[in-house]
């Protein structure tokens, strides 16, 4: 008998206990043993199949020596921070969802990990039950990887399909995936882009080999986005998605972000609705590469999870390709980055054009809607500075 614990128990640490309970028997064939969740961590206590479970003593997970997994199901940095620090001294592995922690503390825990000989694993950090960092990490191992883009979080596609869809109102929407287990515990996480940018700062660690610091990226939400510009970019055979980017930069050094962007309806990304989530991942040997499937919710990032507990258990004695260097530097303004420019103004085609030379039209009524040629961010900021603008995003090349 293989005996673990959970320490949180919302959304995530439920569907862990679920689904080491629910597949039992295809766990215990791979294993060799069964598996067991032996103590569950919790602030307040729960009536329901677990309670006998449950305490508010992280030493009696830390002390016991049967216990040889612990799944991270907390959230956010400082109670998370600490016992998953206090777990690896203790020599258990930790596997987590948290996406906060990973991207903020996921270097200084990795190098613990590697100290005390264990495992720290967090697939479920990044797209749910996608599995997308072990591939990046290992089948893609050979590659230069030059850029990872995708749609990051699953409550912000929600929304937005939801809104394009059956123009459903944006707090009816976000009250729908909080009761569906997608949203944060504070959802303007979600709404304000953060969530989506820790997401994509793992990537790019990973991708990019060195640490990048959730404070120097640009996080960009859908609060500002008008259905008025989804329509008019559907009409040009566009879709509009909030999108974490990571990209490796001509000069050598990265950048990421995480903004609205118009994508071109047949790059597959386009289509990726409701909680899905889609990550594209660009390699100098494969190409693209695209991961698909269910970015939030109960199950799925149990189901991660889970994956993550019987690999620490299977792996001898740890894995070592997850891993990136601390070293910030190098990382760069994406203003740098050149794209094409969606704007909206108040205005004509005479002002558009006066600001940017030649724009592609693309709808004209008292407010102008237009791209630009590529131009840089700073140069977008620049030429639009005498316009009334009404909306700005990113083109997805
Ligand atoms: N709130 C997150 C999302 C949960 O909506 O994608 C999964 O990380």
């Amino acid at each position: 008998m293989i005996q673990i614990a959970i320490m949180g128990f919302g959304t995530v640490g439920t569907g862990v206990a679920k689904v080491v309970s629910e597949n039992a028997r295809q766990i215990e064939r791979k294993l060799g043993e069964p598996l067991q969740v032996k103590t569950i961590l919790v602030r307040h206590f729960k009536d329901g199949p677990y309670r006998q479970l449950m305490t508010d003593d992280f030493t009696r997970i830390e002390e016991d020596d049967g216990i040889r997994v612990v799944v991270e199901a907390i959230g956010g940095v400082d109670a998370a921070y600490t016992y998953t620090r206090r777990a690896l001294l203790a020599g258990k592995h930790v596997v987590t969802a948290n996406k906060q922690l990973v991207a903020e503390r996921g270097c200084e825990l990795l190098e613990l990990a590697r100290k005390k000989n264990v495992s720290y694993l967090f697939e479920a950090s990044v797209g749910g039950g996608i599995p997308v960092l072990h591939p990046l990490t290992q089948c893609m191992a050979a590659n230069r990887i030059d850029e990872v883009y995708g749609i990051l979080n699953g409550t912000t596609n929600y929304i937005l399909t939801r809104m394009v869809r059956t123009g459903a109102f944006f707090s009816d929407a976000l009250r729908e995936a909080q009761a569906k287990g997608y949203a944060e515990a504070d959802p303007s996480a979600d709404i304000h882009g953060i969530d989506a940018g820790r997401k994509i700062c793992i990537l790019a660690d990973l991708a990019f080999g060195s640490q990048v610091d959730p404070a120097a990226v640009p996080m960009e939400g859908i609060s500002k986005l008008s259905l008025r510009d989804v329509k008019i970019a559907q009409r040009a055979g566009y879709r509009i998605k909030l999108l974490g980017r990571a990209v490796r930069m001509p000069g050598g050094g990265r950048t990421a972000y995480v903004a609205p962007h118009l994508i071109p309806e047949e790059n597959p990304i386009a289509s990726v609705e409701d909680v899905y989530n889609a990550v594209m991942v660009r390699g100098n040997a494969t190409g693209d590469v695209m991961f698909y499937g269910r970015g939030a919710g109960e199950l799925p990032t149990a189901s991660a999870c889970v994956a993550d507990v019987m690999e620490c258990l299977q792996a001898s004695p740890r894995r070592d390709e997850i891993s990136w260097s601390s070293d910030t530097s190098g990382f760069e303004d994406p203003q740098e980055l050149r794209t094409r420019y969606y704007f909206r103004i108040e205005g004509s085609l005479t002002d558009a054009a006066m600001a940017f030379g030649q724009v592609e039209v693309l709808s004209e009524d008292g407010e102008t809607a237009f791209l630009t040629d590529p131009i840089s961010g700073r140069d977008a900021a620049r030429q639009s500075g005498f316009l009334n603008v009404l909306a700005c995003m990113r083109v997805l090349a």
